[in-house]
């Protein structure tokens, strides 16, 4: 350190005189400054008063003018509210669609037929022309006699029938009312082409019709004029349902809401349930549960009630895998054979169901069933003399499409190998 404190010494002693004088001065004229500044700040406050007041009317314009916006806005806003919840201005006329329906037009869609004969168009038609008519348009499919071909409906027949477990219904035989064959025939035959017949050719189909069913003679010409004095043979086996006169009023009574028995008791358990099958899918048309050996159930009660499934046994790891005794295989293979039953038989005197009988199966040629329609891919093993043996089907079992790509089983496979030798020893078993 070079610099000595000791050199400042006279610096502050020459301070010291400056101040001294300068003291002496301000002493002096301290009035006078006094008031200078005074006035200084006197100015200093008027101009910060002039400015805050400038300021206050800016910001007051501005509030104005801001009020002016929001009374806007809030007065369009409620001009929008009035106008979406007042009701639709009255408007004049019509809007320019569309035009008043022909009388041409109702007279198309106003076709029905009263069994009093109201609604008929004018015409007529004969026996004859309705034999023709009615082999060209819809012997097809009703037969020549309106005996019907295949399944289509007959039309045809069936008088004494009416009172069987499963009586044929037919226009002649069922339909209280001309009307109905008329109109029905006329609206939606030909099965479609619907709407093509003339109302001459329905009445000659009509008169045809009534002929097939012996119910006029082959001259007989049906009109518009003649049709209400017509009775159908099953006019009167119709009763008006009366139910609400006869009947309601006796089973209506005060329902009971409590205590309503003495005693309670368990009657039946979902036994269907039990055989649910665990994948569910499309295996769930394969379910196994059938009415064969499931308890019935009467007035008298169930014929048992079943028990609860006993618990499966803990299973017991053997050294070496044991096969299953003969007896509990072919158990588990009645089983699993549940899955098939709805499409095959097997067995004594087992026929062709929707799938073909599985009797002699092992050694069988596939596809070999007398009578059975088998799809073209079963067909072609056929050609080829493919054999049935234990692996093909157990091939077969676990992937039916995959196996025979185009089958028509519709199965989609068992999946555990257990099952599959359960159902070949099973069926090992129809040898023949
Ligand atoms: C392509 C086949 C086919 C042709 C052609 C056809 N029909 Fe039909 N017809 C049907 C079928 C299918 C039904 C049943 C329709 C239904 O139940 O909805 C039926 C029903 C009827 C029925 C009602 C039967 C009943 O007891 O319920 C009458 C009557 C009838 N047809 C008359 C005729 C007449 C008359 C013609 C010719 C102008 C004709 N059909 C042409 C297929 C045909
Ligand atoms: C939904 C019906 C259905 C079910 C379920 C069904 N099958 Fe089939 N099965 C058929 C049909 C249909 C055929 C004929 C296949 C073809 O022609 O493509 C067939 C064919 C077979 C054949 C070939 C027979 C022959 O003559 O070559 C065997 C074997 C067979 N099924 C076994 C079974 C077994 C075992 C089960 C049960 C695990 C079963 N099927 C389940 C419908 C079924």
């Amino acid at each position: 350190m070079s610099k000595s404190p000791n050199i400042f010494i006279p610096a502050l002693a020459g301070t010291a005189g400056i101040l001294g004088v300068a003291f002496a001065v301000t002493s002096r004229d301290y009035g006078a400054d006094k008031i200078r500044a005074l006035e200084t700040r006197m100015g200093q406050v008027e101009a910060q008063a002039s400015a805050a007041s400038e300021k206050a009317s800016v910001e007051a314009q501005r509030a104005a003018e801001l009020e002016l916006k929001i009374a806007e806005v809030q007065a369009a806003a409620s001009q929008r509210v009035a106008s979406l919840t007042a009701p639709a201005p009255a408007v004049e006329g019509t809007y320019g669609i569309g035009r008043p329906a022909l009388d041409e037009e109702v007279a198309a869609w106003d076709v029905d037929v009263l069994p009093d004969g109201r609604g008929l168009p004018a015409g007529g038609g004969d026996v004859f022309t309705g034999e023709e008519v009615f082999a060209e348009k819809c012997a097809s499919c009703h037969g020549d006699f309106a005996e019907g071909v295949d399944n289509w409906p007959v039309l045809a027949g069936g008088f004494d029938t009416l009172a069987d477990e499963d009586p044929v219904k037919t226009v002649g035989s069922y339909w209280p009312y001309l009307s109905t064959a008329w109109d029905y025939i006329h609206r939606s035959m030909p099965f479609g082409e619907a709407g093509t017949l003339t109302a001459d050719e329905t009445y000659a189909i009509v008169a045809y019709i009534l002929y097939s069913n012996d119910l006029v003679d082959d001259n007989f010409e049906l009109t518009r004029e003649n049709f209400a004095d017509f009775n159908m043979y099953n006019m009167d086996g119709f009763t008006v349902d009366d139910r609400p006169e006869q009947e309601y009023a006796a089973w209506r009574a005060e329902p009971c809401m409590e205590n309503c028995k003495d005693e309670v008791q368990v009657t039946m358990r979902s036994v269907f349930l039990v055989d649910t099958p665990p994948e569910g899918g499309s295996d769930s048309v394969m379910n196994p549960a059938s009415i064969d050996g499931l308890p019935s159930f009467t007035a008298a009660g169930p014929s048992f009630i079943p028990e609860a499934a006993p618990k499966p046994a803990p299973v017991v790891q053997k050294a070496a895998v044991t096969q299953p005794a003969a007896p509990d295989l072919m158990e588990a293979g009645e089983k699993v054979f549940k899955k098939c039953k709805a499409c095959h038989q097997v067995g004594e005197g087992a026929k062709n169901r929707s799938g073909p009988h599985l009797n002699g199966l092992i050694g069988r040629t596939m596809g070999s069933v007398d009578g059975f329609a088998y799809s073209s891919v079963f067909a072609a093993a056929l050609d080829e003399g493919r054999i049935w043996d234990e692996a093909a089907l157990a091939e077969f079992l676990a992937k039916p499409k995959t196996y025979m790509k185009g089958t028509k089983m519709s199965f989609s496979g068992l999946k555990k190998d257990e099952d599959l030798a359960a159902i070949t020893a099973y069926l090992k078993s129809y040898g023949e």
